[in-house]
Parts: structure tokens; sequence; C-alpha cells
């Protein structure tokens, strides 16, 4: 038996705008992940979801419906990539405690964490580039246009400094000065990144000069943030995070619900707050101190979060 993990994601700056080449940082969520156990079978191959409570019986070869289903997708990826014409009897369990469509990229830690048990159990020895890149592959047909920023970071599970760029985009690891909190508060609405990245593309489409300044204040948020972060300025970080929420509102991805935990978590004593991933639901993140964790947890209750997680982010 082979088992392999991923984590889930924050995007902490530059969503939407890092798909148009600007700086966003990322952050694994270690404490939410995907896990996938791969093992031998007496006769066919079965992909279980138990999360989703669905299951697929698969051919050993690779079809023109496996394209359908993302994580059939990121099979057949593993499979060409361990360049195996003719899969073993094998069963695939995904199990995930990351919300689906929530923000915190479970599609991708799911494909990421398949796509290296299988390899593993296959004997192939895989990088966290291969991994990231095949995993892209499987955003790519299911998101339209992913920036890369997800499969990055729950591939090589570290703090990342993206921008998108040819030939290569530039990743590199954030170095974070102090250690630091942030409540993670859930709206409860599902919301599909494939529909508003594709909204925000058509938005700019139409008006590309207000779009791409939105998008450059985004990325010199993002670039402050950077120092911010290194020198553990978390005033600077707080005030940072919010004037990203501002941008994002601007872009309309933003949702009542998400504003409203937004205000609220600032009124309580925040020091940021800001809707984090793809938006119109999902998730959003406070920037909290130990003295105000807990009167802005409660903020965020009344308001209305459905569930609200802790994460400690570790200097480094
Ligand atoms: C989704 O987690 C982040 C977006 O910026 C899309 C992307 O970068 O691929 C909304």
């Amino acid at each position: 038996m082979t088992t392999a993990t991923a984590p889930g994601k924050i995007i902490l700056f530059g969503e939407h705008a890092a798909v148009y080449g600007q700086p966003a940082i990322a952050l694994p969520l270690s404490d939410k992940q995907a896990t996938v156990k791969v093992e031998d079978a007496a006769d066919r191959i079965t992909l279980l979801l138990p999360n989703l409570a669905t299951s697929y019986v698969l051919e050993s070869e690779p079809n023109s419906a496996d394209g359908d289903v993302p994580l059939v997708a990121a099979l057949r990826l593993a499979q060409a990539a361990a360049n195996v014409a003719q899969l073993p009897p094998l069963t695939i369990t995904v199990d995930s405690t990351i919300p689906i469509a929530g923000g915190m990229g479970s599609g991708a830690a799911t494909a990421a964490a398949l796509i290296r048990a299988v390899l593993q159990h296959l004997g192939i020895s895989a990088d966290n580039q291969l991994i990231s890149s095949l995993t892209y592959e499987v955003e790519r047909l299911h998101h339209g246009t992913p920036s890369g920023i997800d499969n990055t970071v729950v591939s090589t599970n570290q703090a990342v400094w993206f921008v998108k760029q040819a030939p290569e985009n530039l990743i590199e690891p954030i170095v974070i000065g102090a250690p630091f909190r942030l409540l993670i508060a859930d709206t409860g609405i599902r919301s599909a990144t494939k529909d508003v990245v594709g909204d925000v593309r058509r938005q700019w489409q139409a008006n590309s000069e207000y779009f791409d300044s939105l998008f450059g204040r985004c990325g010199r948020l993002a670039r402050r943030a950077r120092v911010a972060l290194n020198a553990g300025n978390l005033l600077e970080l707080g005030a940072l995070m919010t004037l990203n929420h501002v941008q994002l509102r601007r872009m309309s991805v933003s949702s009542r619900e998400l504003d409203d935990l937004v205000d609220n978590a600032l009124k309580a004593g925040a020091l940021g707050a800001k809707l984090s991933g793809a938006g119109r639901g999902g998730i959003m993140l406070a920037l909290v101190d130990s003295e105000k964790e807990e009167t802005v947890r409660e903020a965020l209750e009344e308001t209305g979060a459905t569930s609200i997680w802790h994460s400690e982010v570790a200097a480094g």
C-alpha cells in the first residue's frame, strides 16, 4: 500500500491578479489535507471518493471520457508520466478534510496527492516539480486559465512567492520573520473557481484598462506584503490584507457575506482581513493577535460563518 498527502492552501495576497502575471503569496494549510491510498487489487481499478459518496471503475487503458472527472484525469496523467500503457488492478481511495469549492485548494490537493501516490506505487520517483506540473494540467482541464499558484503550493507544501511568467513561472520561498495567526472563516457558500476566473476574464476583456490597474495594485500590495512578512511587521501585513480586499471588491469577486465577515472582523479588532481564493463564496482570512482572537472569532460566528478555523503560521 502507498499513501501520499497534500495540504490545502490559502492565498494571502494576489488572487485573480496572479492569473494576469502579478505576484501572489500563498501558504499551505497543514491541518487541512488530502490523503490518497493506493492498494493492489484482485481484478479491477477502482477509484473511491468517500467524501463525494462516489466511486468509479476504470479500464486499465485511458479512454476519451476520462477527462470529464478531474481525479480520473489526474490518474491518467500519472499513468502517462509513468509510461505505463496498462495500469494493474488497483484500489485508489481519496480522502480529504479540505472543503470542496471553498477557496482552500481542494481540487489541486486531491489531484497532487493522487498523482504522488500513484507514481510512488508504480515505482516512479517524482519530484515536487513533476507533481506540480501534472497537477497544473488537471487544473487547466477543469479551471480554465489557472495561474499555477494552487498546484505550486500544494505540491511544494511551502509558503511561496509566485509570479506567472514565460518561459517559467517564478517560484520563491517566502521568509516569514515572525509567527502569526489567522482565523479562516467559511461563508458556507460554494463557488466554482472556473466560473469566477472566467467572469473576471470577461470583465477584463470589456474594461482592460481598469482591470489592469486593479491587478497592478494587487501586485504592489503583494510586494509590500513580502517585505512586511520578512520583517515580521504584522500591523503592516494586516493593513495590506484589508487593502487587497478592497481591490477584490472592485473586481466584483467579493459578496455581501464576505464583506460582512471582513467588516465585522475588523470592527472586532482583527489587524487585517480579506477574502481568499476565487471569492463570491468560500473563505475569508482575519489576521489576529492572541488578545483579540476570541473577540474576532465571536464576531465571525455572529456574522454567520459556518466554520471557523485557526491557523498558526510559523516563522522560518
Ligand atoms: C484560486 O485559488 C486563485 C485564483 O487566483 C485563480 C488562479 O490563480 O489560478 C483565483
